[in-house]
């Protein structure tokens, strides 16, 4: 299974993501992570992705489509993988279909989370992550057992740089301006299902499960 996971910031694409990778047992290929990664590493990609990161801009095509064309090659992306992320331009998108061309392969489906804006400043203002272990939470929506710290590794929870009200104001313009258009160009593929991300974590999930599955359109 090949899938892409569309939506805007906060729209629960990270959430959604780390059940349906285990579920599929694939790899969770977030673009977003690895720019993380490599600025916490300081290295030159971390380095040159930090100024746009920290300012809510979308990292140039030409550095984010080397990065994802060298991770579908690795083995582990053999059964399938779930691009979460990725692509967030029409020059991403058209990338990405000679990528997978080139590998006999074919994007299964493109999963677009509808969730209102204003829902999508609450939630990622009170997003925390684990510093171990990537997994995230919500102050409200989706705490921790015990407050600051990861339910799975015991991690310290932390709050990313670019979810204040100001850099989620810019990540959403991009959006809008960016990779909004994408969703016809996934529509006119066929492949294109849109899931109401404003539900309950699980009732999401069981409504994504479900599409993969081919049970619902
Ligand atoms: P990236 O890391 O991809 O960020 P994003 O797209 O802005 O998405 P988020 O990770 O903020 O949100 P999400 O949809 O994963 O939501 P989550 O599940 O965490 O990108 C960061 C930056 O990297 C970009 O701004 C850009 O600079 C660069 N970049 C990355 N990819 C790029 C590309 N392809 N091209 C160029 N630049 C690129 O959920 C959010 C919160 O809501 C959490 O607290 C969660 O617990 C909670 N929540 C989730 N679902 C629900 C629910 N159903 N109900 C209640 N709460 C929920």
């Amino acid at each position: 299974m090949n899938i892409i996971f569309m939506g805007p910031p906060g729209a629960g694409k990270g959430t959604q993501a780390e059940r349906i990778v285990e579920y599929y047992n694939i790899p969770h290929i977030s673009t977003g992570d690895a720019f993380r990664a490599a600025m916490k590493q300081g290295t030159p990609l971390g380095i040159e992705a930090k100024r746009y990161v920290d300012q809510g801009l979308l990292v140039p095509d030409e550095i984010t489509i080397g990065i994802v064309r060298e991770r579908l090659q690795e083995q582990d992306c053999e059964p399938g993988f779930l691009l979460d992320g990725f692509p967030r331009t029409i020059s991403q998108a058209e990338a990405l279909s000679g990528i997978v061309q080139a590998m006999n392969r074919k994007i299964d489906f493109c999963i677009d989370l509808l969730v209102d804006r204003n829902l999508l400043l609450a939630r990622l203002t009170g997003r925390r992550i684990c510093k171990s272990c990537g997994a995230t939470y919500h102050v409200m929506f989706n705490s921790p057992k015990e407050e600051g710290i990861c339910d799975k590794c015991s991690g310290e929870l932390y709050q990313r740089s670019d979810d204040t009200e100001e850099k989620v104001g810019t990540r959403l313009d991009e959006y809008l301006n960016k990779t909004a258009p994408l969703l016809d160009y996934y529509r006119t593929k066929g492949i294109l299902r849109q899931v109401n991300g404003e539900q309950d974590i699980d009732v999401v999930s069981a409504n994504i499960q479900s599409v993969l599955r081919g049970l619902t359109e």
